[in-house]
């Protein structure tokens, strides 16, 4: 592909020998670079605390980056035109005259896009000094990575602070589940065909399940992760975002604040959960020792820089529900947790059961199902009762099939190049919005303020399980069950 963009553009990664920069960024940039997708006259800048060299830098990704670089896409005349396009600065975030040098380095006339893969306590003070240094333009954009605060308060905090030195069409705030293909197609699902439409609302639909299964533990990330837990970490964010896309009205165009707009309308109208909500309608837990995968696991407590006794929760299931006329009544199930019994990510969407069956024993409950894999493979199943060959009228469920991955020949890049190639070009589609993203806290602060004020405890759960038993009862008491179809 021929690239269109015409300006020199400086990418500007804080935190880019970070564990994000390496396992994500840098390979996802590769690949842009191999495809062509990058302006030609991109530079990348990559920025880190360590007082390396340009060789220094450059064995250290070539030991650490390329691993996350697929062997098929992997060449060597294309990684060294890569690195041509590298730069790697020492640069506390925190020192002002750290800027002088960055600013150095920027080609005037450039395009700037900053990537802040940091801790969120610094995003302020990096813009403030980049501010400083005048290195911010009309043209800048700014990537924020998350979490974006640990609560509303600090969510607010970050979005006025950060509000002062770049406008809101200059702010990227990323949630990488909106690059993944599956989920840009479920918006294609839903609104570029005709069939579904009609029926995707109360009554026709019984209720939706959105589970977001990993079969990893904590692994290196206990730092971060036990200040965080399974609400911050991925319901607030990545589970409710795929909520929005399953629950939104049509927007009215894919302009961004069309498709945003109708999201904060969903977020706006889940139903703030009291107290007693809370005790009934959510489960936490935290993994103890089993097996993964086919391997002995520790449990949660016994992983590296694990406090002893934390209660952070490394499972989440709960009943949400959207109030307004589309989605009166139907429970949405949302669940997420580390060490399960799988990876996989999916939403389920159940639709109403038959009033009646003329077909003696036959099932009239969950009868027709649309399953949207998203991972590990992708793939989108519609079920479906069918006739059993032979005499008598015996039923069974059947599935219509589509593969994406044998669909499509076409490569299915991954979320963060498809992002990283939106930022470039200025597409904010997939990027959340200031409001979405204080309309996803205020909901989520609740629930974790009432498991304080319930002294709630992490049910535990066997690592590479389902989640704690909790979690299918919360299910039963509406007679259903989650699908954990392999
Ligand atoms: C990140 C979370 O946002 O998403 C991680 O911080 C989680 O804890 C990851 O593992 C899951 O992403 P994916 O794309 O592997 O499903």
């Amino acid at each position: 592909m021929k690239p269109t963009h015409p300006a020199p553009l400086d990418l500007v990664i804080f935190g880019g020998a970070g564990d994000l920069s390496v396992r994500k960024l840098l390979p996802a940039l590769y690949m842009a670079h191999l495809h062509g997708n990058l302006p030609e006259d991109t530079h990348i800048h990559a920025l880190g605390r360590q007082a390396w060299d340009r060789q220094e830098f450059l064995r250290f990704i070539e030991d650490k980056v390329r691993g996350f670089i697929g062997a098929q896409a992997y060449r060597d005349e294309v990684w060294a035109s890569f690195v041509n396009r590298l730069s790697y600065l020492r640069v506390d975030a925190t020192e002002a005259v750290h800027y002088a040098d960055l600013k150095a380095g920027m080609r005037p006339g450039a395009e700037r896009v900053y990537y802040l893969a940091t801790a969120p306590s610094l995003f302020v003070g990096i813009c403030a000094r980049l501010d400083a240094a005048g290195l911010i333009d009309e043209a800048s954009r700014i990537v924020l990575e998350k979490p974006l605060g640990h609560d509303l308060a600090s969510a607010q905090e970050i979005n006025r602070d950060v509000g002062r030195y770049f406008q809101e069409h200059q702010i990227f705030r990323i949630d990488h589940y909106l690059g993944k293909e599956t989920v840009q197609n479920l918006m294609v699902l839903r609104f570029g065909n005709s069939i579904f439409e009609p029926l995707w609302r109360s009554p026709h639909i019984r209720s939706v399940q959105i589970t977001v299964a990993e079969s990893v533990g904590v692994g290196s990330r206990a730092g971060f992760y036990d200040g965080t837990g399974a609400m911050r970490d991925m319901i607030q964010n990545h589970l409710l975002q795929l909520l929005c896309i399953v629950a939104m009205e049509p927007p009215v165009s894919l302009d961004p604040d069309a498709v945003r707009d109708e999201k904060l309308k969903v977020l706006r109208s889940l139903r703030p959960m009291s107290v007693a909500d809370v005790a009934r309608d959510t489960v936490r837990g935290q993994y103890t020792a089993g097996a993964s995968q086919g391997e002995a696991a520790v449990g949660y407590l016994q992983e590296e820089n694990i406090p002893p006794g934390s209660t952070t929760e490394t499972f989440v299931a709960l009943k949400a529900h959207i109030n307004n006329w589309r989605w009166a009544n139907v429970p949405f199930f949302l669940r997420t947790g580390k060490r399960m019994a799988a990876r996989q990510s999916e939403i389920v969407i159940e639709f109403a059961d038959l009033p009646f069956t003329v077909f003696g024993e036959s099932p009239h409950r969950s009868v027709n199902r649309l399953m949207i894999r998203l991972q590990p493979e992708e793939h989108i199943q519609l079920q479906m009762m069918a006739k059993e060959p032979g005499s008598g009228m015996k039923l069974r469920p059947v599935k219509l099939d589509l593969d994406l991955q044998t669909a499509f020949s076409e490569r299915r890049a991954e979320a963060y190049e498809r992002l990283l190639i939106d930022v470039i070009k200025g597409r904010l589609t997939h990027f959340m919005r200031r409001d979405e993203l204080e309309a996803a806290w205020a909901w989520v602060e609740p629930i974790i303020n009432g498991w304080q004020q319930l002294g709630d405890k992490p049910r535990p759960y066997t690592a590479g399980t389902w989640g704690p038993a909790a979690s299918s009862a919360l299910m039963a008491r509406e007679g259903g069950a989650w699908v954990e179809e392999a």
